[in-house]
Parts: structure tokens; C-alpha cells; sequence
């Protein structure tokens, strides 16, 4: 039978206090309602339909890359049946079944729609319900059952104190048969406490006419969570998290406190790689085996080969690190940063749009941007790549096995040829030619006595008044 999906996305989620559309409020790191896109999405329906509303043109920039999804705009926004019923223009013409879910609950699992989806059509209902049992239901709608069967859904504003006391609550998940379905949300009245027209009303409307509704209670309430607020959105997180650490422990990384590790749902991470606590793994980062990523490492987009360490406190964004290479603490790698095998970046070093070659070092205090530097090159503590003339980014090339010398100034564009040594302290303007020794500082001289002659000016100053030079600065 055909199946249609319909996410509800409409409603400002005014408790949530915040100027971003609810759905786009991000769970362990991830839009909400891109976790309800994907899981609608391996279920091969024929068509994907998200009612928008508030902040509308947000939530449709968010999709603009996610073919197959029809938006359909609900405005103003008078209730999920109304939202419901906005998709009829959509749906019209179209056979089968509906799936009506909630862009505000992100961890429903594709397991239970298959339930959902495998119940109602097995029992030809003309709608069925998620349910579960939650201790504290406060806000959700209870299922109020006559024997057996589901008899009602009353919202939790509209409970008397008995339903209140109900435990089996609406996920708001739902399976309708198309047929008939926009007649009956015609039919549904705005008369509760909230003076919205209500899709659960349907339950009570098709009951009474004697239609088939089931419900499908699933065993986790965890996973069927509304997020409306702040805290649920915390909570939706640590739940996602828990889950993520738990599959990669059970793929061989060793995750030493998974309680303080935010690790993205989509990063990989290979076996026998050990991550201490604090770390946060982002967005497509692919992490490799037998690494060791130390506390307080961030690692966004970017691509981490095996047998690499990361010490401690070190930024990792858009980059790749290739294998047994070994980067920080507190090292800086932006900005397609390629560091490549068996390279060293060491503390306070920031890489930005530059390769750095198999087996190079830069140990100390570096900036490295626009440059490339081959193979088993030696960059001294406080080199320095000029890129920046002001105007423009200029490229720096540093050829395989060079040498440079601390506290090295490289005015790009320039280029330190194969082999060259770069002198200590040197502003390098112009190319070095392979295997040369580029020097620019003056020939040091040494002022004998200085010291000495100084001390005795300044006793004579302080005796005779104000007079003498001034400043002891080394231009002296
Ligand atoms: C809803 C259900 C409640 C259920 C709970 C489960 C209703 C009336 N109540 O309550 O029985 O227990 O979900 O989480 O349906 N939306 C629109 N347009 C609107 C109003 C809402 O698109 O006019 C969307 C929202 O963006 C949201 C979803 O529908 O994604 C649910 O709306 P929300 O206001 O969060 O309903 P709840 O009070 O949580
Ligand atoms: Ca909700």
C-alpha cells in the first residue's frame, strides 16, 4: 500500500523562548527535525511533506538540499489538525496511507514505524496511534480507553483530575488512512482550552462512526519524547549521546568517560582508538583505528587517519591529520590544514590552508597559513608565514628538508628551496635557492663594559639631576 509521510513542523514551540523555529533547535548537535527527515526517509514513502509555518523561509533554507520533500506552508497556525488538513492540497488525489509525525521528536526509531505502519495496515484501521507509559506525563495527551480499546484522547490542559492520572500518553505519531481523512479534519472543533483544532480529536470522531483505530505501545518512552523545552532538549541529548558512545564501544573504541564525550551521530571512529574525557567530535569527522584523542580536543569535519595522538586542548575544524602523525596540546589546525604522515604539531602552532609533509615538524609558537612545506622539514619555534600583505593571501613554499630557524619572518609570496637553511631570527623577502643559508640580521656586536658604564651614568643622574640619556633599549 502506498505510504505518505507528513511532518508536522509548523508551531513556533513558544515554550522553548527563542527567536529559531523549535524544529531547528539542534539534538547532540544535529537539527532536530533532520533526525524525523532521515528516519521518514528509510521508509521509502512515495511523498515527504513538511508543514512549515513559523520561520517558514528558515526551515526551508535548512532543506534546500534535501531532494524529495514537498513544504506546504500553514498560516497562521490553529493546531495540528489544521496542519494536518494544510497537506490535503498535497495529498489529494493520492491512495494509501498517511504517517503523520512530529518534527519535535527526534528519537523515534524507524523499528517502531515499521510497527506502527505494519499494525494499521494488517488491521485496515482508519487511523493507529504510538503510545507509550510514562511515569510522569505531564503535557502529554492521555489515551483514555473504554476496556481494551482506545475510546478517546484527551490533552492534558483538558483532563479532568482522574485522566489526569493516566500514564499511557499520545506520541503524536500517528497512521490514517488517506481515504476520508481531510473530511473527517473538517469535522474537528476548536473547542478546548487552547481554542485549537485538535488532530487527536479524530480518535473520539472516528470511534464514534464506528471506524478501526489501534494504538501500537511501545516499550521505551524515551524514544516517542516531545521536545518543547529547553531542558527536553538537554535531555533529548544526552540520550543521543549515550547512544552514539555506546555504539562506538561496542565497535572497539575505548571511551573513557562517556558522560563528558560528545561524539556527532554521523562521525565514524575506528577500533582500538582510545578517547580520554572532555572531547567533542563534530559534523563528518571520521576519526581512524588505534588513536589517541586526549582532553579537551574539539575535532569538527575533518578526517583523522589511524595511530594518530591528539594531546590535550588542541582545535581540529575542516582539516585533515594523516597517520601517526601527532598534533598539540594546544595546537590550532583550521581551514583544510593537511597535515600529513608522521608530521609534528606541537603546542601553540595554528595551520591554516597549508600542508605540512610527511614526517615535518613544527614543535612551538608557529603560524603556518598558505604555505606548503615538503617532506621532513624543520620549522623553528616562532616561525611566522606573512600571508597577509593587507590586501591579499600569498602562498609560501617551503621545499622537502629545509630548515628554519626560530623566530623566522617568511614574507609570502616566497619560496625556502630544498635543503636551505633559514638563519635564526630572519625576515625572509626574497627566495632562498636550494641548499643556500638565507641570513638577514646584522653582525652582532658586543659593547664591552656596557653594564658597568651604565650604572655609573645613572649614579652620576641621580646625584646631578635629570640629565643624561635615556632608556636602556637595544638599539643602544
Ligand atoms: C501534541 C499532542 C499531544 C501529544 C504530544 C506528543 C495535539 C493537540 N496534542 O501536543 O496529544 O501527547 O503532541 O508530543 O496534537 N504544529 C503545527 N501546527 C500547529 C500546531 C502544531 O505544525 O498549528 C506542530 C508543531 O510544530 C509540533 C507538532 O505539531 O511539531 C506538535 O505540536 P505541539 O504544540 O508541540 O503539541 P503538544 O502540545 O506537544
Ligand atoms: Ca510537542
Amino acid at each position: 500500500m502506498d505510504l505518505h509521510i507528513v511532518v508536522l513542523a509548523a508551531g513556533k514551540g513558544t515554550r522553548m523562548k527563542s527567536a529559531l523555529p523549535k524544529v531547528l533547535h539542534r539534538v547532540a548537535g544535529t537539527p532536530m527535525i533532520e533526525y524525523v527527515l532521515a528516519t521518514a526517509a528509510s521508509l521509502r514513502p512515495e511523498t515527504t511533506t513538511v508543514v512549515v509555518g513559523y520561520g517558514a523561509d528558515l526551515v526551508k533554507a535548512a532543506f534546500s538540499n534535501h531532494g524529495g520533500i514537498a513544504f506546504v506552508v500553514q498560516e497562521p497556525q490553529l493546531g495540528t489538525a489544521h496542519a494536518l488538513l494544510a497537506t490535503e492540497l498535497v495529498l489529494r488525489g493520492r491512495s494509501g496511507n498517511v504517517m503523520v509525525l512530529s518534527g519535535d521528536v527526534p528519537l523515534l526509531t524507524r523499528n517502531t514505524l515499521k510497527m506502527l505502519r505494519e499494525r494499521h495496515e494488517t488491521t485496515r484501521a482508519a487511523a493507529s496511534i504510538i503510545t507509550a507509559l510514562m511515569d510522569q506525563p505531564n503535557g502529554y495527551g492521555r489515551i483514555v480507553r473504554s476496556g481494551e480499546r482506545i475510546a478517546k484522547i484527551v490533552e492534558d490542559r483538558d483532563a479532568t483530575p482522574v485522566e489526569r492520572q493516566i500514564r499511557e500518553v499520545n506520541s503524536g505519531i500517528y497512521a490514517f488512512a488517506l481515504d476520508g481523512l481531510f473530511d473527517g479534519l473538517r469535522g474537528i472543533a476548536a473547542t478546548n482550552a487552547q481554542e485549537e483544532y485538535y488532530l487527536p480529536d479524530l480518535v473520539a470522531a472516528y470511534k464514534r462512526r464506528g471506524l478501526v483505530v489501534e494504538t501500537v505501545t511501545v516499550p521505551h518512552a524515551d524514544e516517542i519524547r516531545g521536545i518543547n523545552s529547553r531542558v527536553e532538549l538537554a535531555e533529548a541529548s544526552r540520550v543521543v549521546r549515550r547512544q552514539k558512545n555506546c555504539d562506538l564501544m561496542a565497535a572497539g573504541v575505548s571511551i573513557e568517560d562517556p558522560a563528558t564525550t560528545y561524539i556527532s551521530v554521523d562521525v565514524q571512529v575506528g577500533p582500538d582508538t582510545v578517547i580520554h574525557p572532555g572531547v567533542t567530535l563534530e559534523g563528518r569527522t571520521v576519526v581512524g583505528a588505534a588513536c589517541e584523542i586526549h582532553s579537551g580536543v574539539r575535532i569538527a569535519d575533518s578526517r583523522i587517519g589511524d595511530d594518530v595522538t591528539v594531546y590535550d586542548h588542541s582545535i581540529i575544524t575542516e582539516s585533515t591529520v594523516a597517520s601517526h602523525a601527532r598534533i598539540g596540546p594546544f595546537a590550532h589546525l583550521r581551514n583544510a590544514a593537511d597535515i600529513r604522515e608522521r608530521a609534528r604539531v606541537g603546542n601553540f602552532v595554528e595551520v591554516k590552508k597549508t600542508v605540512l609533509g610527511a614526517g615535518s615538524k613544527s614543535m612551538h609558537l608557529a603560524y603556518l597559513g598558505d604555505a606548503t612545506i615538503g617532506t621532513d622539514v624543520n620549522i623553528g619555534a616562532g616561525t611566522i608565514t606573512c600571508n597577509y600583505d593587507g590586501v591579499k593571501k600569498n602562498p609560501t613554499v617551503i621545499e622537502d628538508g629545509a630548515f628554519i630557524g626560530s623566530d623566522s619572518q617568511l614574507v609570502a609570496p616566497v619560496t625556502v628551496g630544498k635543503g636551505a637553511y633559514v638563519g635564526t631570527g630572519a625576515t625572509i623577502r626574497e627566495d632562498v635557492p636550494p641548499g643556500a643559508l638565507a641570513v638577514s640580521a646584522g653582525k652582532q656586536r658586543n659593547i664591552e663594559g656596557w653594564v658597568e658604564e651604565k650604572k655609573a651614568r645613572s649614579k652620576g643622574r641621580s646625584v646631578a639631576g635629570s640629565r643624561g640619556h635615556r632608556g636602556g633599549g637595544s638599539k643602544d
